[in-house]
């Protein structure tokens, strides 16, 4: 069977695309362009509107290719599987499977039955109370980045948000499959791993955890022999120890760079939201980590109009912004998701004052990106090679990667092959978004 896998959403959808991709080649299944497949699977967010409104533009344009062939078929999984489950079946008769995150171990087996079976449907829905292993079948050389899932899912229920309903309670793994899984990735060519999770801070804290805390785990991956780079996300603020901060003045592979979203710079609003932690707390916690690690680059996301936001609120998240100076930042307009508590909050924000909000923080963001990165020209960079860049040189080759605090930077190089290489770059010029640099040492 020739398969295709488009992915929307965060990194742990990519990560379970992988598995999957890796997973079907190694029972024989070809992965193919778009326009050869017969089988497509489509990995969904649903954490906002326009992801969720995507996958179904998406399918109608998978639907042509079962028009010419009424072979093909569709797989749904991810979260807008989980929040829609079989009605999709009705509306596109096409779609023979939905899973969730906890069925995704299941999947090749019953994409090799429908392959069989043109009749059957099939749905893996079901929320397990463990976290669901799953064998590796990782090919022998993999790509210098790996993702590693260390959890499942999220307590935290956030006001506004889908996804513990969408990926369900936190389960952790054991300490040892994740050691396991990460040395393989080592072993297998990987030279930065992220490790990943809704919440990682909380890992181990769910009646799944082994003892082994998150700060614990960060210590030993860090060991393996070999592994040059380590991150890990999604961060949430209230739950991260003070061992986790000192670990980035500890660990010389774990990379200065962190993503703590902190949603709104208002107590007001945070409280509404229910992400228990307070502006004050927040800031302690850019204090202390500034302190063991001075240059970290600090990243986050922020919501605009979240339902009782007051312009006097929204003020105070611009203040929070010029305080901390973020790197970079996903921001969002509050988007209503069925069934969570915000959507029956009363006092909703006007389309019209979210945009300006947005566009508001967002040119005080570019501010600050500007600045940050201009902060970097004359700096020495190891930059991990991950392919070539968009502008390709008049003479010799662009490539393109990133440094140790997660920037992109473009530099020219003649080799024929720099991808998976750690190059050193001194830093020349910052760009809006990126940085140039010059080559100043040997690959390696
Ligand atoms: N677990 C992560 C976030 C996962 S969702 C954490 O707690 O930080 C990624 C981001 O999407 C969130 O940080 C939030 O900024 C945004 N988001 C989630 N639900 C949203 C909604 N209903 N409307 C707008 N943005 C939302
Ligand atoms: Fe959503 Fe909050 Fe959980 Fe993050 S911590 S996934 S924002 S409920
Ligand atoms: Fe989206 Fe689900 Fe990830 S809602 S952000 S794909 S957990």
């Amino acid at each position: 069977m020739k398969f295709h896998i488009i992915t929307f959403g965060c990194q742990m959808n990519v990560c379970d695309s992988d598995w999957l991709s890796y997973y079907l080649q190694a029972i024989g299944w070809e992965q193919v362009a778009e326009e050869e497949a017969e089988c497509f699977i489509v990995n969904t967010c649903s954490v906002r509107d326009k992801p969720e409104q995507k996958v179904y533009s998406l399918l109608g344009r998978l639907k042509e290719y079962w028009d010419k062939n009424p072979r093909c078929f569709v797989a749904v999984g991810g979260c807008v599987a989980q929040q829609v489950g079989k009605k999709f079946w009705k509306r596109f008769p096409f779609v023979r499977l939905v899973f969730g995150t906890d069925g995704v171990a299941k999947v090749p087996p019953a994409l090799e039955r429908l392959a069989k079976n043109p009749e059957l449907r099939i749905s893996l829905l079901d929320f397990l109370d463990f976290y669901p292993e799953r064998e590796n079948r990782l090919p022998v050389h993999l790509p210098a980045q790996g993702f590693v899932n260390i959890m499942q899912g999220c307590d935290n229920f956030c006001a506004y948000c889908i996804v513990p309903y969408t990926r369900g309670r936190q389960k952790s793994r054991q300490s040892g499959i994740v050691l396991e899984e990460c040395q393989a990735m080592v072993d297998r060519g990987v030279r930065e791993l992220g490790l990943l999770g809704q919440n990682v801070n909380s890992y181990g804290l769910d009646s799944h955890g082994d003892g082994v805390s998150f700060a614990e785990l960060l210590h030993k991956v860090a060991a393996i022999p070999g592994l040059a780079r380590l991150r890990f996300t999604t961060s949430h603020p209230k739950d991260i120890a003070p061992e986790v901060i000192e670990a980035f003045g500890l660990l010389p592979n774990l990379c200065p760079q962190l993503h703590l979203p902190v949603q709104s710079g208002a107590n007001a609003v945070l409280k509404s939201m229910g992400r228990k932690y307070t502006r004050e707390k927040y800031e302690q916690i850019v204090t202390d980590l500034r302190e063991v690690c001075p240059n970290i680059a600090l990243t986050t996301d922020l919501i605009v109009g979240f339902p009782g936001e007051t312009d006097q609120d929204f003020e105070e998240t611009l203040d929070l912004m010029r305080l901390v100076r973020y790197e970079s930042s996903f921001s969002f307009k509050y988007s209503d998701r069925p069934g969570v508590r915000a959507e029956k909050m009363s006092n909703k924000v006007s389309e019209e004052v979210k945009q300006d909000r947005l566009e508001r923080l967002q040119a005080l963001q570019n501010e600050h990106t500007r600045a940050a990165l201009r902060a970097r020209v004359g700096t020495h960079e190891q930059v991990l090679v991950e392919g070539l860049s968009k502008k390709t040189g008049d003479l010799l080759p662009c490539w393109r990667g990133r440094d140790l605090g997660g920037r992109i930077v473009n530099f020219s190089h003649d080799a024929e092959m720099l991808i998976g290489k750690i190059v050193p770059v001194r830093i020349t010029e910052a760009k809006k978004h990126s940085l140039w640099g010059i080559v100043e040492g040997e690959p390696w």
